[in-house]
């Protein structure tokens, strides 16, 4: 087996972290364009890491929940053969124990100098004057992929996915590209495709299969009757 599973907002909303578009989810409290673009951070870089700030800090006081520990459990009873792509930005992944996990959309726990492209652990606060440990100019971003942005690994994320004998599908709505066309992408390869997810998502017609319930119900149950 070669299973890709790609992750969203939805796999750790049970830990206590917002979803984006779900009722009262991060863009309705933030406007994107200010926060979450390279234009709003050129525009005002504090606001930008203090809306970051206060998301690294949720992240760092959050716990894995079920469903990461279930992805975790898979992976380690099919070594090799399991690599989650995540849209996520937090550690719960491998804080949960995967291993083989990619972070297409970057981490809040990296720091990036946006001028010699240094990548070091984020401070828990962290300032538009905080000089680069590298280049000592004070150029830090959080090490985030912003939209309009190239998301990360995308060659190795693509290898994965025409190699996949199945993909699944959590907690993401299938509204932010490319990662809401994987599953068109593994099902054009011949992968069995599934989709765990609360609720129906833009891509839910592009899956074979379909479980609608919270991560931290239908993720281990998958994972045992996967595992027997
Ligand atoms: N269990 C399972 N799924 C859930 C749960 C839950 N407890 N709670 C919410 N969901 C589902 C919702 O039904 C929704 O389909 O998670 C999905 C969350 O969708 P979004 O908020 O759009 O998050 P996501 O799909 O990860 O967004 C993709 O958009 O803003 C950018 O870069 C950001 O990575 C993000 C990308």
């Amino acid at each position: 087996m070669r299973l890709v599973v790609l992750t969203g907002a939805g796999i750790s909303a049970e830990s206590g972290l917002g979803t984006f578009r779900d009722e009262g989810g991060l863009w309705s409290q933030y406007d994107l364009e200010e926060v979450a673009t390279p234009e709003g951070f050129a525009r005002n870089p504090r606001l930008v890491h203090d809306f970051y700030n206060a998301r690294r800090e949720n992240c760092a006081s959050a716990a894995p929940n079920a469903a990461h520990h279930a992805l975790a459990r898979l992976e380690a009873a099919l070594p090799g053969q399991v690599m989650v792509v995540t849209q996520n930005v937090d550690d719960l992944h491998t804080r949960a124990g995967s291993e083989r996990v990619i972070q297409m959309h970057g981490a809040l726990m990296r720091a990036l100098c946006a001028e010699c492209g240094h990548v070091w652990p984020a401070p828990a606060v962290m300032a538009p004057e905080d000089p680069c440990p590298a280049c000592a100019r004070p150029a830090t971003r959080p090490d985030i992929v912003w939209f309009g942005e190239m998301p990360y690994h995308m060659d190795e994320i693509l290898q994965e996915l025409t190699r996949a004998t199945h993909f699944v599908a959590i907690g993401t709505s299938g509204q932010v590209y490319p990662a809401a066309g994987f599953a068109q992408e593994a099902r054009r390869a011949g992968a069995e495709c599934l989709e765990l997810n609360l609720d129906p998502s833009d891509v839910s017609p592009v899956f074979h299969h379909r479980q609608f319930g919270p991560a931290t119900r239908i993720v281990p149950a998958w994972v045992d009757t996967l595992l027997g």
